[in-house]
């Protein structure tokens, strides 16, 4: 192999699933937009003998990564197999503004980056197809039964339109608001949560399979107000999305609370967003000062950190 000069660069965004989470899980709809707010870069140079990472959850030669690496190790070992290389000898730096475990996608979006930087360093051309198998492998072992939403939206700048197992399909968004997010602070369960939905189907499911599905028509009709610019609509649907979440058990007291505090500072919508039981939380405002007033309400009521996204065309440049 031939080292390059340069560091190599990979780098990917976080995402927020606006609409259908889990119910994604068993093909139905969901929305999600790219978290530009918060991004990735993952830098490789070479290095003599074994490889060596350099992040925010672990430092040190990548056989001594504890198991929560396992996703990203193994990813790296299914790249540099599929090149016929070894993936010893490299200096793997994390940079990663995203949260972990907070349903903002951090753990597709570090794989997303790292197949890129991998792609750079060894000088192989990277296509969509290719991004999306070695993330997978990477969500696989993160989530055990991925839909394959944040495979998707971590690797591209427009908001999605999913249904598992289809062509995700780019949705034009320019709504006259604001999005927060909100961070509980605390780690989400997406792979228990996942289950325990699991579980509710075995357990009762004429039930769940009616809520699943009803939930699917919210997601229908949201993106039938992104497309008609009615953000009030929008925000009355993500607030009845947040009762179905709950029904299916996937919420907890903390995102309670903050979806509480954003609709009583007179949010248009709240909900929890991604694999729930922790994580963070979404409110649509009517405008950046009302936005700026719910930020201060949520951080008041526990939130550990907040940001706010135009929703207006900043999306479709
Ligand atoms: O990674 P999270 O916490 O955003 O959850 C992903 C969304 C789920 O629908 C809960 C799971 C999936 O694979 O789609």
């Amino acid at each position: 192999m031939e080292t390059l000069s340069k560091p190599a660069v990979g780098k990917a965004h976080g995402k927020v699933i606006l609409i259908g989470e889990h119910a994604v899980v068993y093909q139905m709809p969901a929305i999600a937009l790219p978290f530009l707010a918060a991004d990735v870069t993952v830098t490789i140079k070479p290095k003599t003998g074994d490889s060596f990472v350099d992040s925010a959850y672990f430092t040190g030669r990548i056989q001594e990564a504890p198991a929560t690496l396992y996703n990203f190790v193994e990813t790296l070992n299914a790249v540099c197999d599929s090149f016929d290389e070894t993936s010893k000898g490299l200096y793997i730096k994390v940079d990663s503004q995203i949260p972990a475990e907070r349903g903002m996608g951090s753990s597709a979006a570090i794989a997303c980056a790292l197949v890129r930087a991998l792609f750079s360093y060894f000088d192989r051309e990277i296509n969509d197809e290719l991004l999306y198998k070695f993330i997978s492998i990477s969500e696989t072992i993160a989530h055990g039964n991925p839909s394959g939403i944040d495979t998707n939206i971590v690797s591209v700048d427009t908001p999605l339109y999913y249904i598992k197992g289809t062509e995700p399909k780019s949705l034009s968004l320019n709504l006259p608001g604001f999005l927060i997010t909100a961070d509980t602070g605390l780690k989400g369960q997406t792979k228990e949560a996942v289950n325990d939905v699991g579980e509710l189907f075995k357990k009762s499911r004429t039930k769940t399979e009616g809520l699943i599905h009803s939930f699917g028509q919210l997601t229908n009709k949201a993106k039938s107000a992104i497309e008609n610019h009615d953000i009030q609509t929008l925000g009355d649907i993500l607030t009845k999305a947040h009762g179905h979440l709950t029904q299916l058990t996937v919420s907890n007291r903390e995102l309670d609370t903050l979806v509480q505090t954003a609709l009583s500072t007179g949010a248009l919508g709240a909900k929890l967003t991604g694999g729930g039981r922790g994580g963070c939380m979404i409110a649509l405002a009517k405008n950046v000062d009302h936005a700026k007033e719910i930020s201060r309400e949520l951080l008041e009521a526990g939130a550990k950190e907040t940001w706010i996204h135009n929703l207006g065309d900043s999306y479709n440049d």
